[in-house]
């Protein structure tokens, strides 16, 4: 088999690649080790920055995400019994739509299948070869067979534990990683909608965070022990630490429902570079991770395939290697300023068991600053919107 672009990884990383190539015409081939049911289902993001917003919908896959997703205006940050708005939009121009990451994944498989695209799944043994050659491959077994994939370039979409990141050879590469000391506790309700925005709340027993998915699905999380286990919570405890945490005295209350999905999940910062070795280019959680607190994993998967896709179609249409000559480089200034971000906003927000009573006090100064302050809320919406 042949192709211009092998891609591994079927995630909204390597799928919306392969769908932004397709456009420039330029060929690609995706192999993804999951099924198409596993994708579609896997719970995961939820919001969309205003550039993922856009870019969705130029490309023409935006349309099920305007119809189904909410847009938000506005998110709360809650702390000290009191809850407090930032106005992204009266800030920053700009807005958040609230739409699931599988089904982006969904409306982002039907276009490629719809356009004749090749996605292979649940395929096992991907190889990587001479990707620092001109002539890479990728070898991996399908449906019993052995197959080779020979390509131009080679493109490692796998998430964080993919195969394509331990290409780059560890005397080339740096890894920057911080790992905290606590996980989210993540659950899907039957229920109407507690809030019309997201609340993220700061509470002395953890962090938890009010989100949506549909006018009769709500996704909810709290600060968790990472090692826990999810059979130790009970329904009826999880809604008793929720109320807790989330409640005041100004009489909102969140709307309890039936669970139907429990999980917990690790919380890292990590960053590795260069996202580039040879004719391999890393995209999405291969390259970086961020704690969900500033919901920008999906959004920076999102900007890096921009810039990927871009640099490809200056090579195919013009023969120029300028742009993916400095890919790392480009990518790596949105995703700094993301990673601090997202570990900014997971520090104001979280629970430290080691914090001393200072540290305390201070965590509640600066988030008494930050909606008190026009300068820091905008900063803070900046980000939290991508406005750059
Ligand atoms: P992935 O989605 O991980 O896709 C990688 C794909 O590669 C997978 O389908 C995998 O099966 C496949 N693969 C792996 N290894 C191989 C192999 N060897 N061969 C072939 N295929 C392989 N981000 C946000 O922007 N906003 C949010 O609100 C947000 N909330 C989150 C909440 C939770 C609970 C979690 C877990 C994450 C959240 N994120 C959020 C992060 C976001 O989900 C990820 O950043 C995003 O999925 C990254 O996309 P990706 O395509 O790079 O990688
Ligand atoms: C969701 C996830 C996040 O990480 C976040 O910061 C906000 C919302 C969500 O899954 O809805």
């Amino acid at each position: 088999m042949r192709t211009q672009v092998a891609i591994i990884g079927a995630g909204p990383a390597g799928l919306l690649l392969s769908h932004l190539l397709h456009l420039q015409g330029i060929e690609s081939v995706v192999v993804e080790s999951r099924s198409r049911a596993d994708i579609e289902a896997t719970i995961r993001a939820g919001v969309l920055e205003q550039g993922t917003m856009d870019i969705l919908t130029q490309s023409g896959v935006g349309e099920r995400m305007r119809k189904e997703g909410a847009l938000h205006h506005g998110i709360e940050l809650a702390f000290g019994g009191r809850r407090h708005r930032i106005d992204l939009t009266e800030l920053t121009g700009s807005a958040i739509t609230v739409y699931a990451q599988h089904e982006v994944i969904k409306d982002l498989v039907a276009a490629r299948l719809a356009a004749q695209g090749q996605l292979l799944f649940e395929v096992s043994d991907v190889v990587l070869k001479d990707v620092q050659s001109e002539t890479p491959s990728v070898s991996f077994m399908h449906g019993g067979q052995p197959q080779q994939l020979q390509a131009d370039f080679v493109i490692g979409c796998d998430g964080f534990h993919g195969v394509s990141r331990p290409q780059i050879p560890e005397g080339v590469r740096q890894d920057y990683q911080r790992i905290y000391p606590f996980g989210w506790f993540g659950i899907l309700v039957e229920s109407a909608p507690s809030s019309d925005e997201l609340i993220y709340a700061q509470h002395e027993r953890g962090f938890a965070l009010v989100s949506t998915r549909s006018p009769t699905v709500q996704r909810l999380y709290f600060q968790c022990d990472p090692k826990d286990d999810v059979n130790n919570w009970s329904d009826d405890r999880i809604w008793s630490e929720l109320h807790t945490r989330l409640e005041s005295s100004d009489g909102w209350r969140l709307k309890e429902g039936k669970i139907f999905q429990k999980g917990i999940i690790g919380m890292r910062s990590f960053v590795s570079t260069p996202m580039q070795y040879g004719r391999l280019f890393l995209a999405g959680d291969a390259a970086h991770i961020v704690p969900p607190t500033g919901a920008k994993g999906m959004n920076l998967a999102v900007g890096d395939v921009k810039v990927l896709s871009r640099a490809l179609d200056d090579f195919y249409k013009k023969g120029n290697s300028d742009q993916l000559n400095v890919y790392t480089e480009t990518a790596l200034k949105r995703i700094w300023r993301a990673e601090y971000f997202s570990w900014w906003m997971t520090s104001m927000l979280h629970t430290f068991d080691d914090a001393s009573p200072f540290q305390q006090q201070i965590q509640r100064a600066e988030l008494e600053n930050v909606v008190n302050s026009r300068a820091l809320s905008t900063a803070l919406a900046e980000n939290y919107v991508g406005a750059f």
